[in-house]
């Protein structure tokens, strides 16, 4: 079975064997640190062998919790935000239908809150869950984060309205940390199942915990083959060679094109399911690498729809960017253009034309102007849209950005950062 790769051609001029060699010698130190777990943020590198340790009685209990939620539920609500959100939520947009809400096969409909502070969201929210069996899945490591508590407070008095509050109690499953916060509070006192995040685990890394295991088992997604993939790929991110690791390769590239005063990359997709895939990558790469006044600026585009929007910028901007494509290799469907006789349109020279066959010279046309324009890029390669590469494509990212952080010279698991807007907000709300 072919892996998820990364391909560089479009890297020449740009970045050379010999800086390439250079920067693999701080790696292969960096490399060591991390395998002994002696790096800086190393009480929070448990993600390193999770997919290889993931106890099976935790998955079993995922699958029977998700089993039992797909049976009772007509619309099930994951709330969350930051890492807490963006793992479920990438990993469902990328396997499930575009529509899959729409569907009457779907049962049952999985929507996301407690990530954003919107009324109006919420209400509109309300609206589906009308006559609806709901159950609600509440994430948050801390127990404390605002957006997530406060749209859990109003949805618990929602829902004891309708079922009565000793009814809910089947209707609330919590994940949080073992023993400290509110939510971990609560969920004892008021006897909700729950599933633990583990310590060692940031939220941004937590995909493959119950984090984002649960949500993602509930929409019927095969969480088992979602671990393989990533535990695999373990193993391959192991590898101490540029050439046979893909992970390292891509640290080396963005790390040498940022001291080249190239300190924006941008996240380009040509399939609309990968747009949350981008976003899950934002968060795991501006929160880990943007501190001490340093870091890529990640940024992302959905393609071929923004190459109407930001084609522009990107192919004659200002030069302070690169790229990474992420394509996928084989859709699962086909729609071919069809021959028409009055040719009205002049589309007649695609006749019989597969319209991802377009999409991959759309892909093709836009990496080489791109580069000729001065846009050094790569291409991640993504066989299939199944779990597995997924799996794959989650753990390359996390040892991408592991190692890129540390040759940065910051502490990639942390982020004193996002509490600056909390301090003034609590200020304002009038926080006792
Ligand atoms: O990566 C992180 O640590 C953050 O994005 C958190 O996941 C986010 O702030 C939510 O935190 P919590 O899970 O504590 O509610």
């Amino acid at each position: 079975m072919e892996d998820m790769k990364l391909i560089t051609n479009n890297m020449r001029n740009f970045v050379s064997k010999k800086e390439m060699d250079d920067v693999f010698r701080p790696m292969k130190l960096i490399h060591g640190a991390l395998k002994k777990k002696e790096c800086p943020g190393n009480d929070f590198v448990g993600w390193l062998d999770l997919p290889s340790t993931i106890p099976l009685a935790l998955v079993k209990d995922i699958e029977q919790t998700a089993a039992k939620i797909r049976k009772q539920a007509d619309v099930f609500i994951s709330l969350g935000i930051g890492g807490s959100y963006l793992g479920a939520k990438a990993t469902i947009e990328f396997l499930k239908p575009a529509f899959a809400n729409e569907l009457k096969s779907e049962k049952p409909k999985v929507y996301f809150a407690g990530h954003n502070l919107s009324a109006d969201y919420l209400t509109d929210l309300f609206a589906v869950c009308k006559n609806k069996k709901v159950v609600i899945n509440v994430i948050s490591k801390s127990g404390t984060t605002t957006e997530t508590a406060v749209v859990f407070r109003i949805i618990k008095q929602y829902l004891e309205k309708i079922y009565g509050k000793k009814k809910i109690k089947d209707k609330i499953v919590c994940t949080t940390d073992e023993s400290r916060g509110a939510l971990r509070k609560m969920a004892d006192e008021e006897g909700y199942k729950t599933f633990i995040i583990p310590d060692d685990v940031g939220g941004r890394f937590s995909v493959l915990t119950p984090v984002g295991l649960l949500p993602i088992a509930v929409a019927g997604i095969d969480i088992r083959a979602l671990i393989k993939g990533a535990a695999d790929f373990e193993k391959k991110c192991n590898n101490v060679t540029l050439n046979s690791n893909p992970a390292y390769k891509y640290a080396a590239i963005r790390h040498l094109l940022y001291k080249k005063g190239k300190v924006i990359e941008i996240l380009s997709s040509f399939h609309p399911s990968l747009q949350y895939v981008s976003e899950w990558w934002k968060q795991l790469y501006g929160e880990s690498e943007g501190k001490n006044k340093k870091g890529v600026f990640p940024a992302s585009c959905n393609f071929t729809t923004d190459l109407h929007s930001l084609g522009q910028i990107i192919q004659d901007g200002r030069r302070n960017m690169f790229e990474t494509f992420l394509v996928v290799d084989k859709s699962a469907s086909r729609q071919s253009v069809p021959k028409v006789k009055d040719n009205l349109d002049g589309l007649n020279y695609l006749a019989g034309k597969d319209m991802e066959f377009i999409n991959r010279k759309a892909y093709e046309a836009t990496s080489s102007a791109h580069y000729e324009g001065g846009v050094p890029n790569m291409t991640i390669f993504i066989p299939k849209r199944n779990p597995y590469y997924l799996g794959q494509l989650f753990y390359f990212f996390e040892k991408a950005v592991a190692m890129s952080g540390l040759l940065l010279g910051v502490n990639p698991f942390n982020q004193p950062g996002v509490e600056a807007y909390k301090k003034k907000m609590f200020k304002l709300l009038g926080k006792p």
